[in-house]
C-alpha cells in the first residue's frame, strides 16, 4: 500500500443532462454501496450546471464533486467566468486546473494556469492542475523541456498555503481521447520526473503529492498504471460517463 492515498477523478468535459446524469449518479451509488472504496478517493466533475445537482445526489455517498475550470479574478465584469469562491459556496470541493483542451482550444498559458492554481487554493479547494506534452512535443524529445516549463509555472505553490491541496494530473495530449494510453513504464518515468521538479520546492511536500495519470485510463490498463509507484490514481475522461468502468478504476486504484 502506497503512503499517498489513491484519487481517481472524473472529467466529464461537455457531456451530460440531468437525466443521464441521474442514472449515471443511480449507478454509481448502488455500485459504491456494494464495493468498499476505503482506499480511494473518488471525484466527479460534471459540467458547470450540473454540479449542484451533482452535490445533491452523492453527498452521502463519499464521492466529491468538482468543477472543470475556474476564473483566476475573484469577481469583477467577467462574463461567463466562475470565481473559486461560486465554486466553493456551492459545496465543491475540487476544481480541475490547465487542462490540455483549455490549453489549446481556450488559448490557457502556462501563467493563467498558475493565477488559477493561486485563485483556486486560495479559496480553500482542492486542485488537479493539468500538465502534458503534445505527440509532436513528445517525437522530437521535448517532453521534459515542456513538463518542467508547465509544471515550474505551479510548483512553488506546494510549499506555500494549502499546497498539500494541490495535485498534478499527466495528461499526455496524444493519450487522450485517442484510445492510446501511455505505457505504464513510460507514464512512471514521466511522473518521477514531475515529482523531482516539484520537489525542487521542498522534498517532503513533494513526497505528499499526489500525481495521476490521465489519457485513455480504462479498467483493462489501471491496474498495471496504478501499481507503478509514482502513479497515485487518475484523471478519467471517457470511461467516467460509464458507471461500471469508472467503478473498476477506483476499485483498480483502491487495491493498489
Ligand atoms: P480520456 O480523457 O480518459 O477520455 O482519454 C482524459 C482527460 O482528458 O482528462
Amino acid at each position: 500500500m502506497k503512503s499517498r492515498k489513491a484519487l481517481v477523478a472524473g472529467n466529464w468535459k461537455m457531456n451530460a443532462d440531468i437525466v443521464s446524469n441521474e442514472h449515471l449518479f443511480t449507478s454509481l451509488r448502488s455500485g459504491l454501496e456494494r464495493t468498499s472504496m476505503a482506499h480511494v478517493e473518488i471525484v466527479v466533475c460534471p459540467p458547470f450546471p450540473y454540479l449542484g445537482q451533482a452535490i445533491a445526489w452523492l453527498s452521502d455517498t463519499g464521492v466529491a464533486v468538482g468543477a472543470q475550470n475556474v476564473s483566476a479574478s475573484p469577481n469583477g465584469a467577467l462574463t461567463g467566468e466562475v470565481s473559486a469562491a461560486m465554486i466553493a459556496d456551492l459545496g465543491c470541493a475540487w476544481v480541475i486546473v490547465g487542462h490540455s483542451e483549455r490549453r489549446t482550444l481556450c488559448g490557457e498559458s502556462d501563467a493563467d494556469v498558475a493565477a488559477k492554481v493561486a485563485a483556486a487554493l486560495g479559496q480553500g479547494l482542492n486542485v488537479i492542475a493539468c500538465v502534458g506534452e503534445s505527440l509532436a512535443e513528445r517525437e522530437q524529445g521535448h517532453t521534459e523541456a515542456v513538463l518542467t516549463r508547465q509544471v515550474d509555472a505551479f510548483a512553488a505553490a506546494i510549499a506555500g498555503p494549502g499546497g498539500e491541496r494541490l495535485v498534478v494530473a499527466y495528461e499526455p495530449v496524444w493519450a487522450i481521447g485517442t484510445g492510446r494510453s501511455a505505457s505504464s513504464e513510460m507514464a512512471q518515468d514521466t511522473h518521477r520526473f514531475i515529482r523531482a521538479r516539484l520537489a525542487r520546492h521542498g522534498a517532503e511536500a513533494a513526497d505528499k503529492a499526489r500525481i495521476l495519470y490521465g489519457g485513455s485510463v480504462k479498467p483493462s490498463n489501471a491496474s498495471s498504471l496504478f501499481s507503478m509507484p509514482d502513479i497515485d490514481g487518475g484523471l478519467i475522461g471517457g470511461a467516467s460517463l460509464v458507471a461500471d468502468d469508472f467503478l473498476n478504476i477506483c476499485q483498480a486504484a483502491a487495491a493498489a
